[in-house]
């Protein structure tokens, strides 16, 4: 359950979604953030009709005292904390997501129940197959493929249904333009050509990424700055973007890691602070290539910052027949030029090589992207039971879901705790491999530990946090169409596994 509220009077907030500890208590709603003072808890209830209820009551979280006899008839608990450095400036009108937790970490019969269903599939921290198929996308391949084979209409030259694709994704994503291309990596190429980077230009990129972005950035002559990342969030690090803002910087390049929205709006903050000498605020293009279909601040993801590139790759949220990307903008010069360079730089003069996609992708994308709320229901649906199943495990550290985000879950992104770095985390994904037959995967190490010219490219620049991160991570398999019995196997195996640690 999901419900939205407009709350007045509340400066910020942030839901923590912790499990409570009244275990004796089900369901449970949980609530951290920072409002004013009581007066928060009574506006709360006059504003949602919900915590008015009979059953709804709210408690001072200070220090993690709980007042925990007060409530034991209730059968839901609000958790408000308050902090004593809340402050009070502006006071606006907020929205807040009430999300139902309902609880607990799985019981011991039940781990029992549910390690004595393994699943028939083996599964992967990326599934080589992200979304599914029906009989949809079959027929729409089938049609096209048909109405292509008239000699007179043939495959080529971006006919439709590509530009129907495009605009369907951009009116999806809130954007006003939208270029499809043949995969993510060649819609970072166009949109690092339009930058026109000369030596020494730099491009800010997470350290904790894939390669594609900084390989492009290195590719056209740009220096690679890489930004250290939160550790709850895997997302750029605005305070370190800001740090390494210089009056070389050309672009912010963050990457909504795993499903999950970067914050955009801070990066776009910063560039306008620091503006280049030349060129203005530095540029923010986001890499979108595992969030297709995820939100920030209410928008979808795709329609903030000056550009965003998308990857329909056989593993992503929604596919195209295994490879195709997208890059969405309200910039109509940058659309035209990418809509150009995808095919040797028509109409513009400009260099450009074969990037396009095909029609019958674009016909099965059409029909993918009708799909895509629901596959990301699935994904959450997934995700959520397993935050349940797993709260409150020893060592073990959930995916977090910021109240501005709504997430994917393009991995589900879990860590060990500090003193279980390296070695103990292996040795826990080397276990669920082996013994309970299914595979974690580190998304991502540093990129320079895995590519020697980026090493060579960025000597001398460390990123502490994603370097430790490298030794936490791991990203446990989930897919939209994941049976039940498969997630819960994957819980008790974890909580198994992690109890031997
Ligand atoms: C973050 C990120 N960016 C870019 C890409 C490249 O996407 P594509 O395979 O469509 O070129 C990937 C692919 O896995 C990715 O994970």
């Amino acid at each position: 359950m999901s419900l939205d509220y407009a709350v007045h009077h509340v400066h910020s907030i942030h839901i923590s979604l912790r499990r409570s500890r009244l275990t004796m208590l089900n369901p449970c709603f949980s609530l951290g953030g920072m409002p004013q003072n009581w007066r928060f808890a009574e506006a709360l209830q006059k504003t949602a009709p919900l915590l008015s209820s009979n059953h709804a009551n709210f408690i001072h979280v200070k220090d993690s005292f709980f007042h925990t006899s007060r409530f034991a008839h209730c059968n839901f608990i609000y958790i408000v904390v308050i902090t004593e450095q809340m402050t009070v400036p502006g006071l606006h009108p907020i929205h807040v997501n009430f999300k139902q937790e309902t609880k607990t970490m799985m019981l011991q019969h039940e781990i029992t129940e549910a390690l004595s269903h393994r699943p028939t599939k083996v599964w992967s921290g990326e599934p080589l197959l992200g979304s599914s198929y029906g009989q949809e996308e079959i027929d729409a391949a089938v049609n096209c493929i048909r109405e292509s084979m008239d000699p007179t209409v043939g495959f080529g030259f971006s006919a439709p249904p590509i530009p129907d694709f495009e605009q369907a994704f951009a009116k999806y994503c809130g954007a006003k333009y939208a270029t499809a291309v043949n995969s993510c990596g060649p819609a970072i190429d166009i949109i690092m050509r339009y930058l026109k980077l000369q030596p020494g230009d730099e491009v800010i990129v997470p350290s904790c990424n894939y390669v594609a972005s900084p390989l492009s950035v290195y590719g056209h002559g740009g220096q690679v700055i890489w930004g250290d990342v939160l550790p709850d969030t895997l997302q750029l690090d605005p305070e370190d973007v800001e740090r390494k803002m210089s009056p070389r910087t050309r672009a912010i390049f963050p990457v909504h890691m795993n499903g999950l929205a970067a914050p955009i709006d801070d990066y776009i903050a910063i560039a306008e602070k620091h503006p280049h000498p030349v060129h203005g605020p530095a540029k923010v293009i986001s890499d979108a290539a595992r969030a297709c279909g995820g939100g920030y601040k209410g928008n979808k993801i795709g329609k903030a910052g000056w550009a965003t590139v998308f990857s329909f790759h056989t593993m992503k949220n929604m596919t195209t027949l295994g490879e195709g990307g997208m890059i969405t903008t309200d910039d109509p010069d940058l659309d035209k030029f990418a809509h150009s360079v995808r095919m040797y730089g028509i109409d513009i003069n400009a260099w450009g090589t074969s990037n396009v996609m095909t029609k019958v992708q674009a016909a099965v994308g059409l029909v993918q992207l009708s799909k895509l709320d629901s596959f990301i229901d699935g994904r959450r649906r997934i995700a959520h039971a397993r935050n349940r199943m797993l709260a409150d495990v020893p060592g073990l550290i959930l995916p977090v879901e910021p109240a501005d985000c709504y997430h994917s879950y393009y991995l589900y992104t879990c860590r060990v705790k500090d003193e279980w770095a390296g070695a103990k985390r292996d040795e826990l994904m080397a276990t669920l491999d082996k013994e309970f037959g299914f595979r974690c995967v580190i998304a991502n190490p540093p990129v320079y530990a895995g590519r020697k010219q980026l090493a060579e490219h960025t000597r001398g620049q460390s990123n502490p946090v994603t370097e430790h991160l490298a030794k936490t991570i791991f990203c446990v398999p989930l897919h939209p169409d994941m049976p039940e019995a498969d997630n819960k196997y994957i819980c008790a195996a974890i909580i198994t596994a992690m109890s031997r640690l």
